[in-house]
């Protein structure tokens, strides 16, 4: 049941996808309409999708796209937010350039409209599914862990006439702030339902709870000032591992039921990313199926591989992007025998029930494991 014919503003049809997850992960050609540039660090990219393919971009405020395209003859693969809202009829995810950061570099300094670069349809558990009810949602973002956070807000506030949005995003300075202009349109339109709360490092806005880190003292203070805990419907948190790890501690020790905490890392490459140890009875390899598109692989898959890489290795053409937890993009089911992850950031607690791992963090742990990657 997808609404994507439905029309919305000027004309542009809403690209809101319904409830089914994508398990499309094939990479399809999109071509650059807009680069357009938010600061003087990132950039915002606006995609042109093919008619044929526009039903598999329909996407859920929060999830993101897999892009990939090869610079210096190496194939690089990164996910980025979509930061437009489902009715914005767009296309658009935001890039912060990082020290270092092949893609990001190569996207702020060389990408331009008309260039092609390949995407998976949207994918992520990070979304939010737009609600007839009134809603009190509450965003906290750091750099540019705002891109999904604005698509969530924009989708909260026009999804119903008394919904509220609460944000709490922190920079360095406000010239570092993404999207300023663009949240001080949406508070204009929004008086009385969006408050954005600025919360600056490295620049004094003449207040102290305004300055600093979002951490868990901030959340208390800002709990007593400018939200109550038990009147909000959900929290969205993007950002790093430290903040996450600080507002979600301080959030359910105020009273947030963990259903209600909703969050996505940057990266886990940040020291402090905890592994679990993974032990397994197998002596020696195990024997691992992976199935793709319909295609069984076979390859042998040591205790000490990850099943993605071993797969890789095998010439599967199994998806991934980050390689690190954070993603999903690796997701696959367990069908048979059993595989352990060492870091979990990205699927939630009935996935893995369900049998659903990261394959980049798994590790066989019985002598035959089959795989999907279709299911
Ligand atoms: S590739 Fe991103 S979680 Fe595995």
């Amino acid at each position: 049941m997808l609404k994507f014919f439905k029309k919305k503003k000027e004309d542009k049809p809403s690209l809101m996808a319904d409830t089914s997850k994508s398990t499309d992960t094939s990479f399809y050609p999109l071509t650059i309409s807009e680069v357009r540039r938010e600061t003087e660090e990132a950039v915002s990219i606006a995609f042109d999708v093919p008619t044929e393919h526009q039903e598999k971009f329909t996407f859920l405020p929060g999830q993101y796209l897999t892009l990939k395209t090869t610079i210096a003859n190496e194939e690089v693969r990164r996910s980025y937010s979509i930061c437009a809202a489902p009715s914005d009829g767009e296309l658009r995810v935001a890039v912060k350039e990082i020290e270092g950061g092949k893609f990001s570099t190569h996207a702020n300094r060389h990408l331009e409209a008309g260039m092609t670069i390949e995407s998976m349809p949207p994918m992520g558990n990070f979304k939010w599914q737009p609600t007839e009810e009134p809603s009190h949602v509450v965003g906290w973002a750091a750099g540019s862990g705002i891109t999904p956070i604005m698509s969530i807000a924009k989708t909260v506030l026009e999804s119903d006439s008394s919904s509220t949005f609460t944000l709490f995003y922190g920079n360095k300075n406000s010239n570092s702030i993404i999207f300023k202009d663009a949240f001080e349109d949406l508070k204009n339109t929004y008086v009385d339902r969006l408050e954005v709360h600025h919360i600056l490092s490295r620049e004094d806005q003449g207040s102290d709870v305004t300055k600093g880190r979002i951490d868990g003292e901030k959340v208390k203070a800002f709990n007593e000032k400018f939200f109550e805990v038990g009147a909000t419907t959900a929290h969205f948190l993007c950002g790093p591992l430290g903040m996450i790890e600080s507002v979600t501690e301080t959030l359910e020790s105020l009273g947030t039921p963990k259903e209600k905490i909703h969050f996505e890392l940057f990266n886990t490459t940040a020291a402090g990313a905890a592994k679990k140890e993974v032990s397994s009875s197998v002596s020696g390899a195990s024997a691992v199926t992976v199935i793709l598109d319909g295609e069984e692989t076979h390859f042998e898959a040591t205790g000490k591989e990850f099943i993605l890489d071993a797969a890789l290795d095998a010439g599967a053409d199994v998806p991934y992007a980050c390689k690190g937890a954070v993603c999903c993009t690796c997701r696959a089911k367990v069908l048979e025998g059993s595989a352990e992850m060492v870091m979990n950031y990205a699927l939630v607690d009935d996935e893995v029930k369900d049998g659903y791992i990261l394959t980049c963090q798994a590790h066989a742990t019985s002598d035959k494991v089959v795989v999907s990657f279709d299911e």
